[in-house]
């Protein structure tokens, strides 16, 4: 997973569109091999963090030794958990979540939507993205798999939902919305 140059282009590509600020606390859920955090922990600065939970004790190592001295650096922290038993030590409020190829996994997606929601700070950015997988994928394919993510953004209280596209074959698709912020949109989140 880790060497197909696809996943490199299509982690950093995310990372890029998550506007990262030096003091940011980001979380991954499903990181895998560590790509996207390695790039991550590469722009937060001193008081940054970066966090990231997937529930296989594999891709825990890889991902362990990939970041190994950011980790000891203290500017990630990994853990085994799955996304619906993240530990209550994880960390947050956050101020960006990402989940990159991982939410097709996960189960009751709209509840751990709704769940991830409520571990942003108002005004936090969610990024969730998807490059189908399927034999015999589509820009078609990809374009459903983005009008299903927006749909589950939106229902589980995200606002501002907008699709950016990478052209691979199939092309990634990122649904990038945001936690709404009661005092800034006068609405109740
Ligand atoms: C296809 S891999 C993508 C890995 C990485 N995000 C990337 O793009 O290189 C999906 C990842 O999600 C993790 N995952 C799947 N279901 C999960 C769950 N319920 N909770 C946490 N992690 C999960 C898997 O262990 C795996 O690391």
């Amino acid at each position: 997973m880790t060497h197909r140059p696809s996943n490199r282009r299509r982690n950093s590509w995310v990372v890029s569109l998550l506007d990262v600020q030096p003091a940011d606390q980001i979380l991954e859920i499903g990181f895998g091999p560590g790509l996207a955090v390695a790039e991550l922990s590469r722009r937060v600065g001193g008081s940054g963090h970066v966090y990231g939970a997937d529930h296989s004790d594999v891709m825990l190592r890889q991902a362990t030794r990939r970041n190994a001295s950011a980790i000891a650096a203290g500017r990630v922290t990994l853990s085994r958990a799955p996304v619906d038993q993240l530990p209550a030590t994880l960390g947050g409020p956050f101020d960006a979540i990402l989940a990159v190829n991982s939410l097709g996994f996960w189960p009751a997606p709209a509840e751990r939507l709704n769940e991830l929601r409520r571990l942003l700070r108002p005004g936090g950015r969610i990024a969730i993205a998807a490059q189908p997988r399927c034999p015999g994928a589509t820009a078609a394919t990809s374009r459903h798999a983005a009008r299903t993510i927006e749909a589950l953004l939106t229902g589980a209280g995200y606002t501002g939902t907008r699709t950016e596209t990478l052209g691979l074959d199939p092309p990634v698709v990122c649904v990038l919305a945001v936690n709404p912020d009661p005092a800034r949109d006068g609405g109740s989140s």
